[in-house]
């Protein structure tokens, strides 16, 4: 990733910030984005402490305004878009169908989908100027696949991503720029120490980790390898499809 320039959504915590953190360590220049600015201060200082080239840009990804200012500060930073990880999200509130308020579905809708939308929208037009080509990644899950009680606008804004990252694929494949989708499964982030929180110990260590073949949470690490070899050369023939790294969680039932 030597002389490439990578911009990474939701850097301020979890798989965002270890995406950043794998992508610098490869040569890459990072532009790190989101909403908490001291959160990305320390880690682009950190990145800088280790010889790494980094910038922070505080934005909101359900803003436009924000969206267009963070790909023009990478612009203006370093020159060039490379690779974009548009990876922000929130888990929302879970709730029954009957008790989700039209301002909770708004929310999370906001951020997981149309956020995504409005990051797809200026990175092409940047890598579009450039006619360098490309690499987008976008995060899903493997609620972009399954559905569970009390989700219903987290899945739905997952479940949307893969029609959106298939169109724009389609479209910005004759430009040599590649969109994909990685389908995290259990991942022990932030959030997912929330959502254990809330769902309790005892039932994460009864139902969720036995019905991942590999029997634990993957590492923020391991997905930000998944994400690095679909932005590399080594997954030049590969667009517009998902990968789920799940230690299997999503094979049988
Ligand atoms: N952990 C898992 O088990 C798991 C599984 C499947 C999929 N995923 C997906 O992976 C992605 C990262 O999740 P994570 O587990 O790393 O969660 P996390 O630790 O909670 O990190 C989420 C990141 O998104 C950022 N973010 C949230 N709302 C934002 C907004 N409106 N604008 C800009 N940034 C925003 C947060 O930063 P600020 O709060 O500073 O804005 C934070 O950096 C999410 O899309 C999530 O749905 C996670």
């Amino acid at each position: 990733m030597k002389d490439k320039v990578a911009l990474i959504t939701g850097a301020s915590s979890g798989i965002g910030r270890a995406t950043a953190e794998l992508f610098s360590a490869k040569g890459a220049s990072v532009v790190v984005a989101a909403r908490r600015g001291d959160e990305l201060d320390e880690l682009v200082n950190e990145i800088r402490s280790r010889g790494g080239k980094a910038s922070a840009v505080v934005a909101d990804m359900s803003k436009s305004g924000d969206v267009e200012k963070m790909v023009d500060h990478t612009l203006q930073e370093f020159g060039k878009l490379d690779f974009a990880v548009n990876n922000a999200g929130i888990e929302g509130e879970f709730s029954p169908i009957v008790d989700l308020s039209e301002e909770e579905w708004d929310r999370v809708l906001d951020i997981n989908l149309k956020g995504v939308f409005l990051c797809l929208k200026y990175q092409a037009k940047a890598m579009l100027a450039a006619k360098q080509g490309g690499a987008i990644v976008n995060i899903g899950s493997v609620n972009s696949f399954l559905g569970f009680p009390t989700g219903s606008a987290y899945v739905s804004s997952k479940h949307a991503l893969i029609g959106l990252t298939s169109s724009v694929s389609a479209e910005l494949a004759p430009n040599g720029i590649r969109v994909n989708l990685v389908c995290p499964g259990i991942i022990d982030t932030p959030m997912h120490r929330r959502l254990r929180g809330i769902v309790g110990d005892a039932v994460y260590d009864q139902y969720a980790i036995p019905n991942v073949h590999l029997r634990r949470a993957g590492r923020a690490e391991e997905i930000a390898k998944t994400i690095a070899f679909l932005c590399s050369e080594e997954a030049s023939y590969i667009t517009g499809t998902t990968i789920t790294p799940d230690g299997g969680f999503t094979l049988t039932i």
